[in-house]
């Protein structure tokens, strides 16, 4: 039997309230593997192990490393305890983020000394923006590789594996990764991740992200296509298309001059296969223009769903944030949504307490979660980050007490908001795209519509995942929809 590592659970510097627990970017930190490589381990061959935290971007980064891995004879595996290269891809996004990280690198202090030959390597945002404190600091790291020198891990374990402590955070203006095949990992076998652009260039006052991730750049979309027509061919149904700010994706063909936006390229990846649903993540507000819209409209398969973080609902705050948008503006962006696409579901991340907030710009902030009806949110308090524009120019001042207690009025009529909305869905018959057993009971599948809402229903016998089927919703949590396949 093989020793399983509990999956350790990544969670944010917010409260719990009413038994709702706010998970960092709902993602976990996950032990990434899949059951059949290991079964097909080669003897001899060397093991590593991947944890990774953050957003899906980095998730889908442990993808590439794992591919990259693969060409010098690591496979991937659970076990941390026995595995020759344990790898942790980090997240700076707030303090809690890093502590957790700091946390998990203790557990793997007990492995090193039951095993010294175990390398232990910091990947990720937290080795960018630390650098070589890590190998000063952290006396068990061999490898600090940042988000955009992954290419050099082979080389860097080489040099490891003869005891030498290596780091590489160069960051690159070029690098997409475009050429690597990223090995699935922790794959359902029907939803997946395609990163379509990396580093982000809109310096909101308050974000790490471009400092860990560097300039923005985009992948060429001929490779894009053919990585989400390869996942079709192996049986996905669904891609995601990743970037921090998808909307300012471009890229001009050097050979014809031809230009391709976001839109284009939505509908480029729509064009594959009727049967593969398009998402994507995330949407900047200031970028997000009427054609994606149109496109989405004109596509059954683009998801009607779009993630488009407010961030604040005051005018004064959001232009302290450097969103460079104001509420009115983000209004229209909504109103157009409305307008293009009555059907589709709005959610967003929004953080509470920022320097100098006063209450009654916290008020707006909650008239706007009401007004724009948010299907869900992912709700922070600020938490100030070294070297960022806030940090600099203003005082950190809104007391911990009061961003908690902002933060839990957010939550709470967020909560509610979520609920009526998905009441609203009762009696409504969906098509969903079936992922796989429901987390409860495997008497049940779970899937979602387009809208991006989980659903759960009893199986039926013929239907797999992968399949479509029609699901009318007769319950609602907050969280989730629960229906029946309609007859
Ligand atoms: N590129 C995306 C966001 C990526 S970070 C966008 O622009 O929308 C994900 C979320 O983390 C942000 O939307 C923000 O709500 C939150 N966040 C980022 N920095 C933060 C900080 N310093 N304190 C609290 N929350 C933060
Ligand atoms: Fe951070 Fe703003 Fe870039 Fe999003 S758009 S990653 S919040 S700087
Ligand atoms: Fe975190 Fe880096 Fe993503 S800071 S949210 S892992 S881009």
């Amino acid at each position: 039997m093989r020793r399983k590592l509990t999956t350790p659970i990544m969670y944010d510097n917010n409260p719990t309230l009413d038994g709702i627990k706010q998970i960092d970017e709902s993602r976990q930190g996950t032990a990434l593997y899949k059951e059949q490589w290991a079964d097909s381990f080669a003897p001899g061959g060397k093991q590593f192990y991947i944890e990774s935290y953050g957003c899906q971007m980095n998730f889908s980064d442990s993808e590439i490393v794992a591919s990259i891995l693969a060409e010098v004879g690591y496979t991937p595996t659970r076990n941390a305890e026995q595995s020759d290269l344990i790898l942790i891809n980090t997240c700076s996004i707030r303090e809690k983020a890093e502590e957790t990280v700091r946390k998990r690198l203790r557990a793997f202090e007990s492995i090193k000394q039951e095993r010294p030959g175990t390398m232990v390597g910091v990947l990720g945002c937290m080795a960018e923006r630390l650098k070589k404190k890590w190998l000063e600091e952290e006396k068990l790291v061999d490898l600090v590789v940042g988000p955009d020198a992954y290419r050099d891990l082979p080389k860097l374990i080489g040099a490891a594996e003869d005891g030498q402590r290596m780091i590489n955070v160069l960051l690159s203006r070029e690098e997409t990764y475009s050429d690597i095949n990223p090995v699935r990992l922790e794959s359902n076998g029907i939803t997946a991740f395609i990163s379509i652009m990396r580093g982000c260039d809109n310096m909101c006052s308050f974000c790490v992200v471009p400092f860990t991730r560097g300039r923005e750049r985009s992948r060429d979309p001929f490779s894009i296509l053919a990585e989400a027509t390869n996942l079709f061919e192996n049986g996905y149904r669904e891609v995601t298309l990743l970037g921090q700010n998808v909307d300012s994706y471009k890229w001009d063909n050097p050979e014809t001059g031809q230009h391709v936006d976001f839109a284009d390229l939505l509908e480029m990846v729509a064009q594959i296969n009727p049967l593969l649903r398009v998402r994507f993540s995330t949407s900047h507000p200031k970028d997000m223009t009427d054609k994606v819209l149109q496109n989405m409209a004109r596509y059954d398969n683009i998801c009607k769903y779009i993630h488009l973080p407010v961030q604040s609902g005051n005018s004064r705050v959001l232009e302290l944030m450097n969103r460079t948008y104001d509420r009115p503006w983000y209004e229209n962006r909504i109103e157009a949504i409305r307008q293009i696409l009555p059907d589709a579901a709005v959610s967003s991340d929004i953080i509470a307490g920022f320097c100098s907030e006063t209450e009654e710009e916290h008020q707006d902030t909650l008239s706007i979660i009401e007004w724009a009806n948010f299907s869900m949110s992912y709700m922070f308090y600020y938490s100030e980050r070294p070297g960022t524009l806030a940090a600099k120019r203003y005082a950190d001042d809104v007391p911990l007490e009061v961003k908690k207690r902002r933060l839990n009025e957010i939550i709470r009529l967020q909560t509610a908001i979520s609920l009526r909305h998905n009441q609203a869905d009762i009696g409504k018959t969906f098509e969903v795209l079936i992922e796989g057993d429901s987390r409860k009971s495997d008497q049940d599948f779970c899937g979602r519509n387009s809208q991006n809402k989980m659903i759960v229903f009893p199986k039926k016998e013929g239907l797999k995942p992968g399949d479509y089927t029609m699901v009318t919703v007769k319950d609602a949590t907050s969280a989730t929809l629960l229906g029946d396949i309609a007859s």
